[in-house]
This record gives C-alpha cells, structure tokens and sequence, in this order.
C-alpha cells in the first residue's frame, strides 16, 4: 500500500483529498498546523497526524521520519488580499513553506510532488479559455508565490528527477469551506441564504468564474499521484458562470427569498476567468462530475435550510 503525505489536510480542500485517498486505500498521514484547519474534518479517519508548521525547518526531519511515497501539498496562507497586505508573511509560509516540503520530499526519497497551485499565475487571462500554455504573469504576491514554487518543482526535477504534478485549480467550492474571512464567493453567499441575510455582490455581478466542485478537485489530485510524465494542468469546471447566476442557482437551489445588493467593484478584480480542463482530461484521465445543482446543495445543505424556513 502506497504511502501520501498530505500538508494542509485539516483544510477544506485538504480533508476531502484525504478521504479520496483513504476510499482508493491509500495509507494516508497528515501534516497540518491548524492555522485555518480543523481537527472535526478529518477526526475519525484512519490516518496519521502529525501538528507541524511547515515553515519550520525541523518538517524536513518529520517527513523523513514519515518516508512517504508521495507528498500532496495543500499548506498554504490563501487569503490573495493578505499576501498583498504582508508579502512578508505570504513569501515565508508559501514560498519558504513550499521549498521546505520539496526538499523533504528530496531527502525522504519521495517519488513525487503533487502541488496546488492556482489560475492567480496566469493574472489577467490573454485568451478564454486560458490554458496551461498561456503565458504566466502573476498580479499578487500570492499568484507570485505560487509561480514561484513551480519553478522549484521543476528545478528539483532537473537536478533530482523528483516528478512532480502542477494543478492550477480555478475557484474551489464545496462543504467545509471557511466562509469567514477569505472564503470563496460560494460560502459566503450559503452563510448568508443559511442566515436569511442578503449578500452583497461587488460591481454589476456580472464578472464570470469558474466554479469547480471540491470532491471533483480530489479526485484529480488523487489521479496527479499516478501518471508516468511531470505535468501541469487546470483543474476546473471549463464554464464561466457569473455571480449574478450563481446566487440565482443557488436561490433555487434552496428555495431562498432573499435579493442581493451591489457594492462597488473590487480594485484589481479580473473582469473574466474561465480556465481550460481539456490537459487535466488528456493527461490524467479526470473529467468533473458533479453538475452545479448537486454541488451548491450540497454546500448549502437544503434541506437543512428548507426545513428551518417551513417552521
Ligand atoms: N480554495 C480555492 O478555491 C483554491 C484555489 C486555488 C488554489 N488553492 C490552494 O489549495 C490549497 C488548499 O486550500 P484550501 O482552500 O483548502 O485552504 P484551507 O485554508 O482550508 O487549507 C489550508 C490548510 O493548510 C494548513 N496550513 C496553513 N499554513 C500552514 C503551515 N504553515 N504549516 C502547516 N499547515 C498549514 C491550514 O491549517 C489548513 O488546514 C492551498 O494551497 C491553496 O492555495 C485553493
């Protein structure tokens, strides 16, 4: 039985990887620090914990300790706004974080890297939609960072033959997502339809994303431990979907009367993303299954909301 190493996995995008990789009966242990993380995610799963930050130097150790076959690499701050606000802190965690993880994987005799990079490397789109070929150029110290660790997989490629998976993944949404603070767009709006209280929408709403479902996000990470070749792909839905029709999905999806209203737009909000999946398709054999009325009820959990609403 294959041995994965999964930092971050207390998160949200972290514990559903960690429950993929328990059902494909991988042995599964996990390095986590708690920051934005929470034990209830994965309590009662058979896997192995270990509470590290991975800015420490003394992980390269642990993972040695830990000799896994791969390492999945989740831990990171995620938050684009405050890597701009603390580059500082977003450079320590996220690029010093990272090259801690990848020198472990070096010395422990890890066969591969799998990385969770983000479409934040490609800033503005040049063309929709935008694929792994396009030309990178990040806007944020975070999408920077990212850009950044993937140039040390492939160094530690060339010099170490250590392979590795680069996933750029497109907006994640899905149940455990924090919707305080950084959370994305979808928790925000099922914390809000939850509380009956209305979401504010930035600009017209009219801005597009690309909405991937959290366990379809697994699955591909799961496969990216697999094939012969280092590769990168996006991983993600391939269809643009407005805020404006997300929040109309996800009224009907529960039922909600509640309205939105608009504030001002975002600075330095892209206008449209909507990222290629035909490489992930061709290379690792996934495609998304999960159709967004499924996904969105599932994050808001109907009928909890409906139930509540009747009585
Ligand atoms: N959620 C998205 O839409 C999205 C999109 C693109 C990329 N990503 C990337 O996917 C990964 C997982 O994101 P998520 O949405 O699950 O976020 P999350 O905050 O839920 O998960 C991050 C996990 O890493 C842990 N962590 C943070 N800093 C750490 C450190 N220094 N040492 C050890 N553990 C640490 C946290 O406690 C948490 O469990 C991140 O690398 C993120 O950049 C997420």
């Amino acid at each position: 039985m294959k041995k994965v190493l999964v930092t971050g996995g207390a998160g949200f995008i972290g514990s559903h990887v960690v429950e993929a990789l328990i059902r494909k009966k991988y042995e599964v242990a996990v390095i986590d620090n708690f920051s934005s993380g929470r034990l209830e995610n994965i309590s009662g799963l058979p896997v192995d914990l270990y509470i590290c930050d991975v800015t420490d130097p003394s992980v390269i150790n642990l993972v040695q300790s830990i000799k896994p076959d791969c390492i999945i690499h989740l831990a990171a701050q995620i938050s684009v706004a405050k890597s701009v606000a603390d580059p500082l802190a977003d450079e320590r965690i996220n690029v010093r974080g990272s090259l801690n993880v990848i020198q472990a994987a070096h010395q422990a005799g890890a066969s591969r890297v799998v990385f969770a990079s983000s479409a934040a490397v490609y800033g503005e789109p040049q063309d929709l939609p935008v694929t792994p070929e396009q030309p990178a150029a990040p806007e944020s110290p975070y999408g920077l960072a990212k850009l950044t660790v993937e140039s040390y997989l492939k160094m530690f490629h060339k010099f170490y033959h250590l392979s590795y998976s680069i996933l750029r993944f497109s907006n994640v949404y899905g149940p455990r997502q924090d919707a305080e603070g950084e959370g994305g767009v979808v928790s925000i709006f099922a914390d809000r339809i939850r509380k009956d209280t209305p979401p504010m929408i930035f600009g017209d709403g009219n801005q597009t994303r690309d909405f991937i479902f959290v366990r379809d996000v697994a699955s591909a990470v799961v496969l990216a431990l697999e094939p012969a070749e280092s590769l990168c792909v996006n991983v993600s839905s391939g269809a643009p979907l407005s805020v404006n029709q997300l929040f109309s999905m996800m009224k009907k999806v529960s039922g909600s009367p509640i309205q939105p209203f608009y504030g001002p737009e975002r600075d330095g909000d892209i206008r449209d993303s909507v990222l290629s999946n035909e490489a992930a398709k061709t290379l690792l054999h996934w495609k998304p299954v999960t159709s967004l009325y499924d996904g969105l009820g599932e994050t808001i959990g109907k009928r909890q909301h409906r139930k509540r609403v009747a009585h």
